[in-house]
Order: C-alpha cells, then structure tokens, then sequence
C-alpha cells in the first residue's frame, strides 16, 4: 500500500461541514475497510473559528500542510456573519496561491439521463472536462477604487496574464488528453475585445498544440462556446480557459450534470514529478449554501466524488471509479437528495452509498 497519506480535512461553513462529514465517513472506511494508508487530519478554521478568535490560516497550519500532507479536503468557505469574506479569502486563496495550484479540473459527467436538463440529451452526450486556470486572471485582485462613494468613482480590477501561467495550464489541458486518449482540446477566449491579454492565450494555445499533432485544437469565443455548450455538449472532451471564464463556464456545466450537489473539483499543480509544497486542494465545486446549512437536505454526492478524485490522485483510481459507479447507482435507484430527484436527506443519502462501497471492499 505504500507510505502512509495525510489528508488535511477542513469542513468549512454552512453545508461544507455536513457534506465533508460524508466524504471522511467514505475515506475512513477505505482506511478501516480496504487499508489504504490514510491519515484524515481534522482543521478548525472557518467562520465560527474566525468569529470566536479572529484565526483565518495561520501560516504554522500552512506549513505544516505544505511538509506533511499529501492533499487536503475542502467543503466550502463563505458565511452571512463575515459579510467581507476575509476567512474565506485566506483560506481558499492561502492555499490556492500559497501552494500554486493552477489547475482548476472540473470533471462534467452527467450520471443519469434524468439529470440532464436539454431537450433532446442524454447523459452520454454529456462527457467533458474544464481546465480552469486559478491562479490568474481578474482573480488576483490587483486594481483599486478610486473616488469612492462619488459620482466620479472609478473602479478597476486588472486582468493578469503571464505567458508562463498560461502556457502552463494550456499544457496541463493538453497532457490530460493525451494521457487519457481524449483528442480533442477546445480552448476559450475573448482575443477579439481582450486584445492584449486574449491574443496571448490565443498565441500560446497554437504553439503548444503543434506539440500535441494527435489532439484536435479548437479555438472558441467563450460567447460562443456557451451556446455550442448548451446545443450540444457531445462535441466538447477538454475545455481550457482563464479564471473568470472557467468560473462561469463551470457552473453551466453542473447544471448538465444535476446541478452544483454533483460537481466535483480539484485544484493542483500540474506536474510530472510532484513538486514539494503543491500540496493538491479537492473541493466540491458548490459553496457553502447557506439556507441549506445544518437541516440535513445538502446533497453529499459532489463530496463523495471530489472524495473519488482525490482517490484517484493518490494512486487508487479504481476507488475513484467504483465512488462514481455507486453515485450512479444511488441516482438510478432515486436513493438521493431532493435536488436530484430523490427523498434522502444527506446522511441516509451519503450512507446509502457508503454501505454499498463498504460491502464490496
Ligand atoms: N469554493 C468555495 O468555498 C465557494 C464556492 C462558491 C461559493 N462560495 C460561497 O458560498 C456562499 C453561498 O454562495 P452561492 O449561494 O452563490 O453558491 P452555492 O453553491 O452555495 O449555492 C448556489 C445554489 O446551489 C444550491 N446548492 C449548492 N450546493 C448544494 C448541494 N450540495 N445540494 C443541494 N443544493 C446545493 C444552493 O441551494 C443554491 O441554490 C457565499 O458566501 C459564497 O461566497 C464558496
């Protein structure tokens, strides 16, 4: 089985807790059950802890996740009571930035023909994978506000695009294809308004892709990919774009998988070899709901298939698969959440699945 895998495990706020309950009850049985070496490492940061002694990610926790952990396990930050978000921001961004994890891969597989909301498509049709970049982009938070609260305030958010971030995740984009004999790379833009910035990724996107001669590369006006995406979402296998852009387009694929209960995510750093201090961060793609919070009707099925993913990372894909094909059957035999089409709250819906797994282990 090999060395022994720390998980950095942080519930968060609102649902994240109640969901991440789920997925650690699913790894502690792998642990117990099948004996993978895995070490769930329980974090107190979130809102209630900021609000009770102002503690957001303090740099020691940093650390000791960048020298011990192997991944860390996330629910989802955002709370009404820290209106400004600032826990939210150290944390997901601490991790994000500090462990430079530019590579935002969000699986957009539809497990039931139920789940898919277009006329006239099935699951089968919907199959793809979105590479976000995550550590750029509009994202950074670089502008300012300048005569606020005036009626000559003027507000900027600069746009940040290197040419080593984004030949970084268009090359990501390009190994996943590769390596799991997809062949076909879309990538989105805007080069025709976002001159500057856009013809860059639109200039990188073309050099890398004459290394990749066995991969299909597509160009699309994300405007455009938008509207192919809901025509026919068959036609797409990898989608590679910026931040803001993979943030929307992100959404619109969940709503083709059943919506943000089921999407799952991870955010890494892309790499052959592991890199020392990149430790990989798997969430749910959903955020903290938090009309849903604490009444036990928050679907649990993106936590268990982010739980899958980050399996699969580790070394244990047939786990990640046999998560998904029992996520599948839970769907099928309506054993889920009311979002999807079920009558389980999120502990009957999670445990349903759990059991099952843990018969077969
Ligand atoms: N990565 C993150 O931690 C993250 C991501 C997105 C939003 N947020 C934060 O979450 C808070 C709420 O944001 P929001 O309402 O825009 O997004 P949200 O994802 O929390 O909710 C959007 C919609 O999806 C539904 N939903 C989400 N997860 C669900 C689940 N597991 N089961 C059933 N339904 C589910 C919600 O009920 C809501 O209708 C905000 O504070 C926001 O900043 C955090």
């Amino acid at each position: 089985m090999g060395a022994r895998r720390k998980i950095a495990v942080l519930g968060g706020d609102g649902i994240g807790p109640s969901v991440i309950e789920e997925a650690r009850k699913l790894l502690e049985v792998y642990r117990d059950k099948a004996g993978l070496p895995l070490d769930l490492w329980e974090l107190d940061l979130g809102a209630d802890r900021f609000l009770r002694d102002g503690t957001t990610f303090p740099k020691e926790i940093q650390v000791a996740i960048q020298l011990e952990c192997s991944a860390v396990l996330l629910g989802a930050l955002g709370d009404p009571r820290v209106p400004n978000l600032e826990h939210a921001r150290d944390i997901l961004f601490g991790m994000r930035f500090g462990f430079d994890l530019y590579a935002n891969i969000r699986p957009v597989r539809a497990l039931h023909d139920r789940l898919v909301p277009l006329k006239g498509r099935s699951a089968r049709d919907v199959d793809f994978v979105v590479f976000r970049e995550n550590t750029e982009g509009i994202y950074v938070g670089m502008g300012g506000q300048f005569k606020r609260g005036t009626p000559d305030e003027v507000a900027i958010n600069e746009d940040l695009n290197t040419r080593k971030g984004v030949e970084r995740i268009i090359r990501a984009a390009f190994e996943w294809a590769k390596t799991r004999g997809k062949t076909k790379v879309t990538m989105a833009d805007k080069s025709n308004a976002m001159r500057h910035a856009h013809e860059l990724w639109l200039r990188v996107f073309h050099e890398v892709a004459t290394q990749y001669p066995g991969i299909e590369a597509r160009h699309l006006y994300v405007d455009a990919l938008c509207l192919m995406l809901v025509q026919d979402p068959s036609q797409f296998q990898v989608i590679v774009t910026n931040n803001l852009f993979g943030d929307i387009v992100t959404d619109l694929g969940a709503a083709f998988q059943g919506g943000l209960g089921m999407a799952a995510s991870a955010n890494v750093h892309a790499s052959a070899t592991p890199e020392r201090g990149k430790v990989p961060l798997f969430e749910p793609v959903h955020g903290s709901a938090p009309p849903l919070a604490g009444k036990d009707i928050a679907n649990p099925f993106a936590a268990l298939l982010t739980a899958g993913m980050l399996l699969g990372h580790l070394g244990w894909p047939a786990e990640e698969a046999r998560i998904e094909r029992w996520v599948t059957k839970a769907i099928e035999e309506e054993a889920c959440t009311v979002d999807v089409g079920g009558k389980l709250g999120t502990r009957a819906a999670s445990a349903w699945v759990r059991e099952r797994i843990a018969a077969e282990l």
